[in-house]
């Protein structure tokens, strides 16, 4: 972070015109942690945390013809249905912005005209995918085909506004290689800059004739291209051009997939330069998941539904699993083999058991109390400022698991009787490290160290708590 003590982060906008998948869940919990955290260090108000929909896109009018609905009851019931099931995660965001509200409309206006001397009027002939929004240069397509959705792409040719991108290669370049690395990782920073140095062109920005989308200010045959405007309800949500947005802006950190970086990293810095602004503080691109070792797609039928775990195995087991077992920013893959397996090894067996263990034998032997003891300190601010859960989580399980050693080693079961005063001593000191491991967690298993928190407190024990993690048989 800068100086500002005030941080801002945002996931992509998702596409509405089909529900949540664990992708999408996993970009979402990524950012909940870093707002969670944040929060608890400075204060709440000093966090923002923005997620959405975006839903000026061709997809959007396809699929609510598909659904037979007009597209305002269509782009209202299915931001609802994304809204409701982050709520079910229990995501903790502050905007749930929406493409279509007035105020993000309000912002792309004032925005694009402020890139407007940036902006000039062309034909462009080219190759469109509708289902990326995106025009390919012959280099890239593979078989005639789009190289991501492998459907034929259109064959487009109008009049376009385009943005002059190229004009801000050599800040971008420096951009990215300053001192602050504002792309992360490594590989996608190399990435992003391998593009740049193969030449950027300038990008159109608008699309005459077309149904849906924000119309152009001063020609309004023109709707402004879906990418562009979509990256702009970032400034909306900071609330630009009014209030204290700059504060908001100072760090403001872009949660993204590895799919969307050119977006993020290339086009957006260079219209906010255009506009003035500084570009993002950070952008992040997280990896892709696989599902048993195949694409998330729609013909596959395998899009695995975050929900539906979060309803077997609990909020907190879906969010242990994307986050510890990959480090973020590298490829994973999901399989429910998997999933069952680490939630009965760390969860059920390794901390659930451990929380109730020493719940109830602290009830038996010394009527629910515990003198508190200081452990020594588990941290682990610098793995989640360093977006790195995996090993945040890696650190909070190995002290679950030295506990666990621990008492096996000492054996209070078998010294209740004999040695009364030891035993108690034996447990306190596990049930204080209990307790901070349950701080520890606080961002990332939100429920999980709130029940360990109802668990112990100030010396005494809560048996009422029910059980962390019931073992689920796959
Ligand atoms: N609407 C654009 C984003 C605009 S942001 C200004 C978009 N939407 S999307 O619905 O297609 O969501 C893309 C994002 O979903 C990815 O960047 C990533 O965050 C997440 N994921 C989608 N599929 C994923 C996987 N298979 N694995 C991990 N994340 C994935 O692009």
């Amino acid at each position: 972070m800068t100086k500002a003590n005030k941080f801002f982060v945002t996931t992509p906008i998702y596409y509405i015109n089909d529900v949540p998948h664990i992708g999408h869940a996993y970009s979402t919990i990524a950012a909940d942690v870093l707002a969670r955290h944040y929060r608890a260090k400075l204060e709440d108000k000093a966090v923002l945390f923005s997620t959405g929909t975006d839903e000026n896109s061709k997809k959007t009018l396809e699929a609510a013809e598909v659904a037979n609905k007009n597209v305002a009851d269509y782009t209202d019931a299915m931001a609802e249905k994304w809204r409701a099931i982050w709520d079910k995660l229990d995501i903790s965001y502050d905007r749930f912005i929406r493409t279509s509200q007035p105020d993000h409309v309000r912002t792309v206006d004032a925005f694009v005209e402020q890139i407007r001397h940036d902006i000039t009027k062309g034909v462009y002939e080219g190759l469109y995918c509708y289902r990326c929004e995106a025009f390919y240069k012959d280099s890239e397509i593979v078989e005639g085909k789009c190289p991501t959705h492998k459907i034929e792409l259109e064959s487009v040719r109008e009049e376009n506004y385009f943005f002059d991108l190229p004009k801000y290669t050599q800040k971008l370049i420096d951009w990215i290689k300053s001192e602050a690395c504002p792309v992360r990782p490594e590989a996608r920073k190399n990435e992003v800059l391998a593009f740049i140095e193969r030449g950027l062109e300038p990008i159109s920005i608008s699309r005459a004739h077309q149904e849906i989308g924000l119309p152009l200010a001063w020609d309004s045959e023109h709707k402004i291209y879906v990418w562009v405007e979509a990256l702009i309800n970032y400034l909306t949500v900071a609330g630009y051009p009014k209030g204290d947005w700059q504060a908001w802006w100072e760090n403001v950190c872009h949660i993204v997939g590895k799919d969307i970086i050119k977006f993020h990293c290339i086009i957006w810095p260079a219209m906010l330069m255009s506009a003035g602004i500084e570009p993002p503080w950070l952008v992040f691109a997280h990896g892709f998941f696989t599902i048993d070792g195949e694409k998330i797609s729609k013909s596959l039928g395998n899009a695995v539904d975050p929900l539906e775990l979060a309803e077997i195995y609990g909020n907190d087991a879906l969010r242990y699993y994307l986050l510890r077992e990959i480090p973020f920013g590298s490829d994973g893959d999901f399989s429910h083999e998997r999933f069952a397996a680490v939630y009965n090894a760390d969860l059920a067996n390794d901390l659930g058991n451990l929380v109730q263990r020493v719940a109830s034998m602290l009830g038996r032997y010394n009527e629910g109390k515990y003198d508190e003891v200081k452990p020594a300190p588990l941290t682990v601010e610098e793995q989640i400022e360093g977006l790195a859960f995996d090993r945040a989580l890696e650190a909070i399980f190995e002290r679950i698991r030295q506990q666990n050693v621990y008492l096996e080693q000492q054996q209070p079961w078998a010294k209740a009787k004999s040695e009364p005063a030891e035993t108690v001593k034996i447990l306190s000191r596990v049930a204080s490290e209990i307790v901070q491991i349950g701080q520890a967690l606080r961002p990332l298993l939100p429920d999980t160290a709130a029940k360990i928190a109802q668990t112990f407190a100030g010396g005494n024990v809560n048996p009422k708590v029910g059980i962390l993690f019931p073992k689920k048989e796959h």
